[in-house]
């Protein structure tokens, strides 16, 4: 279409009107026709309301075609709403948090999910959603780790890919799909000492390497729209930065869809100190080339005298109006405004029997089974006299507060789960952070009687997501105090996770006899354990993001710089070296681990050459055993070094992993190809290259449990 006489037409407040967005609830009276904004304490005009471009946070086939219907009615233009919402991991089926999904290592497994969301989304009339979100995390007091996929820029890339191609699919206007917007652009998981919307300092050099693959990756993918980050870069908020926004994103990457705002982040460029008052705000914001503001209204009520006094171009404007029209058309809304709408359909697709049964099986597969010693899982169905005790046994808040429609009464607790493979009893113990003498002995009570005890753990989920930082990333001490009485049963203990973030877990991690890591596990979340736990499903979840043995050691990654004084062996303590006197260096469970109900056993790692000449390959090859007594799936994992770059390189970086499935005894060659590709970075010259020079290749099943083979990469002659 060709908008040039549409945008003509526009009045500088119907343009205005379109680069606001609004919270949904003001539409939503009784009779949709009177407007709620004053109720909810925001002083809106009729004016800006029903001529905005944007609606967020409300869902529903019938209210959200009502609202549609009266803007209509009411708008100047009849250029149709556009409704957005954070559906993060699911819409009325919930899968499990990002964080989760990701421990899969598998993106069919995420784009599964993203299209069943985007599926129940649509019918409920969104037409985009604020995901994924493509952070790269490196500190677990960060509550908003949960909403990451984890450490590592190339997972992180390809789940952003993922998640994209879930929504989007092959074009926005098809049934069922969603416009994504990755977000928050960029570096807001560097979030300084993890406390949610604080600062950002992140080198050129970081921010390059790790934090921004994964949303050109997303953009790659044709995601259509970007969210500013909460956080400052070199000193500006991200909202009002022109050196990322324009230069970065738009010039260098070549992005034309839209720039929206976090909520309020154009108004808060005012508390940055970047500022003087709304009114620049709105000009910083603006003149950055941010498209759409979320929730604030500077735009709308400053940019007409910014204008006048010649601080904002008329064309910026025009240009953020045309991309938001381009959007609208691209999801076919000029030619039906209601797209997906479909009360019928919102009542046969929303957690439909089908995306029940995916759910279960994607959140089986994005538990990681982090201890099992004497083999104790899988717990066999014969198995008698269990005790499943704690906060988390009966409880169905398996979501996280990004749940979007998912409804706690839909929820398969652990107990409802388990109770259908196994003879259990069932008791609280306690709640997530108080509890009583009385529910405790119970609890100890019932744990004497049993053979086995299963405690399922965790934090609540207020405790991790937006503005959930933490400065203690331990259990609540109640929970604490729950464990180590029935440890001091001396009986076997199996411990279930449920919590936002890589926790430390203490003396649970020594004296439990297994531990499963369920993050916040979704609708299906009880049905989920109970199959890995009697082994219906093989444990094949990986930790994307390493779990510290103390808060002292934050951050702890994998990816990290060398140091000149690397610290050499835990058994032989040097002073002047790159340690803690009182803590170890390396985290609990590294990035990448994870445990099966088998053991595989890495044998031969070999390369066709020692030599990889430019634009060539060379192929590193693996032998792989099951020496276990069971079947099992393992993961296996390349990690490559550059030893010596123009800037330091990682000590390690993912380059790829393979997953072979391997009955008892049964043994295979797994390869990899190693490509010049694969070993390019961001140069000291500002270039993308790979260096000349010797390189390793780790093969493993963790980022700690590796065997190497050496290599050089060299010109051809
Ligand atoms: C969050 C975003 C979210 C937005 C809209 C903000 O507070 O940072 O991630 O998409 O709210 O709900």
């Amino acid at each position: 279409m060709d908008f040039s006489k549409l945008i003509k037409e526009m009045t500088l407040s119907d343009k205005l009107a379109q680069m606001s967005q609004l919270l949904g609830d003001y539409y939503v009276s009784d009779d949709y026709t009177k407007l709620m904004g004053l109720s909810y304490g925001f002083d809106v005009s009729e004016e800006l309301a029903w001529n905005a471009g944007s609606i967020l946070g409300i869902t529903g086939a019938a209210k959200l075609k009502k609202v549609q219907e009266e803007y209509l009615k009411r708008s100047r233009h009849k250029i149709p709403l556009m409704f957005m919402h954070d559906v993060i991991h699911g819409f009325r089926t919930i899968f499990p948090s990002p964080l989760g999904l990701a421990c899969s290592w598998d993106f069919n497994v995420v784009e599964e999910a993203a299209s069943i969301a985007a599926k129940e989304a649509s019918v409920s009339g969104l037409h985009v959603t604020f995901s994924p979100m493509a952070d790269l995390v490196r500190d677990p007091r960060w509550g908003r780790v949960i909403e990451s996929t984890g450490e590592d820029p190339y997972l992180n890339s390809l789940y952003a890919k993922a998640f994209v191609k879930g929504y989007q699919g092959e074009n926005i206007k098809d049934e069922f799909k969603l416009a994504a917007c990755v977000k928050h652009f960029a570096g807001y998981g560097a979030s300084e000492a993890g406390r949610d919307y604080n600062t950002t300092d992140i080198s050129n050099y970081s921010l390059r390497q790790f934090h921004l693959p994964a949303y050109y990756a997303a953009i790659e993918q044709g995601c259509k729209m970007v969210m500013t980050g909460f956080n400052s870069l070199n000193g500006i908020p991200c909202t009002g930065n022109k050196d990322l926004l324009k230069g970065i994103l738009r010039d260098e990457w070549g992005f034309d869809g839209i720039v929206i705002s976090d909520c309020t982040s154009v108004y808060e460029l005012m508390m940055h100190g970047y500022a003087e008052d709304a009114k620049e705000s709105c000009e910083k914001a603006i003149n950055a080339a941010v498209d759409i503001e979320m929730l604030s209204t500077t735009y709308f009520e400053n940019a007409l005298k910014s204008i006048e006094e010649g601080k904002i171009k008329i064309e910026q404007i025009d240009e953020a109006v045309l991309r938001i029209l381009k959007l609208k058309e691209e999801l076919g809304l000029f030619e039906n405004p209601y797209k997906d709408i479909d009360e019928q359909k919102e009542k046969e697709i929303l957690l439909c029997k089908e995306h029940r049964e995916a759910a279960r099986k994607i959140a089986a597969k994005s538990i990681v089974l982090l201890k099992n010693k004497d083999k104790i899982l899988p717990l066999s169905k014969m198995q008698k006299n269990i005790a499943l005790i704690g906060p988390y046994a009966q409880s169905k808040e398996l979501l996280d507060i990004w749940k979007c429609e998912g409804r706690e009464e839909e929820v398969v607790s652990i107990y409802e789960g388990l109770k259908q493979k196994l003879d259990i009893t069932v008791s609280s113990g306690c709640g997530i952070n108080i509890g009583t003498a009385e529910e405790m002995d119970r609890a100890v009570n019932s744990a004497k009687e049993s053979d086995i005890i299963i405690l399922a753990l965790g934090e609540h989920s207020d405790m991790s997501a937006e503005a959930g930082s933490r400065g203690y990333i331990t259990l609540p001490k109640i929970q604490r105090e729950l464990a180590e009485k029935i440890f001091e049963l001396g009986k076997p203990v199996i411990v279930v996770l449920i919590n936002g973030r890589p926790l430390e877990l203490g003396e649970i991690a020594q004296k439990a006899h297994a531990i499963i890591e369920a993050w916040f596990p979704g609708t299906e979340g009880g049905n989920a354990i109970a199959d890995i736990l009697v082994g219906d499903e093989y444990p094949l979840g990986r930790l994307t993001m390493s779990f510290p043995v103390t808060i002292g050691q934050v951050p702890v990654y994998y990816n990290a710089f060398p140091t000149g004084r690397p610290k050499r062996k835990d058994s032989n303590p040097e002073r002047f070296v790159s340690r803690y006197i009182d803590i170890p260096n390396a985290p609990l469970y590294p990035f990448g681990y994870g445990l099966t109900y088998t053991e595989f056993e890495y044998n031969n790692v070999s390369l066709s050459s020692k030599t990889l000449i430019k634009d060539s390959l060379i192929n590193i090859k693996v032998n792989i055993k099951n020496i276990g007594e069971r079947a099992g799936i393992e993961t296996i994992q390349l990690y490559i070094q550059d030893m010596a770059g123009s800037i330091a390189r990682p000590i390690l970086e993912l380059k790829g992993f393979k997953k072979v499935q391997l009955k008892p005894g049964e043994e295979t060659e797994v390869q990899f190809e190693i490509t010049e590709d694969m070993l390019k970075f961001n140069t000291y010259d500002n270039g993308f290259a790979a260096e000349n020079g010797r390189f390793t290749a780790y093969i493993g099943k963790n980022a700690a449990e590796l065997i190497k083979a050496e290599f050089e990469l060299k010109a051809a002659n």
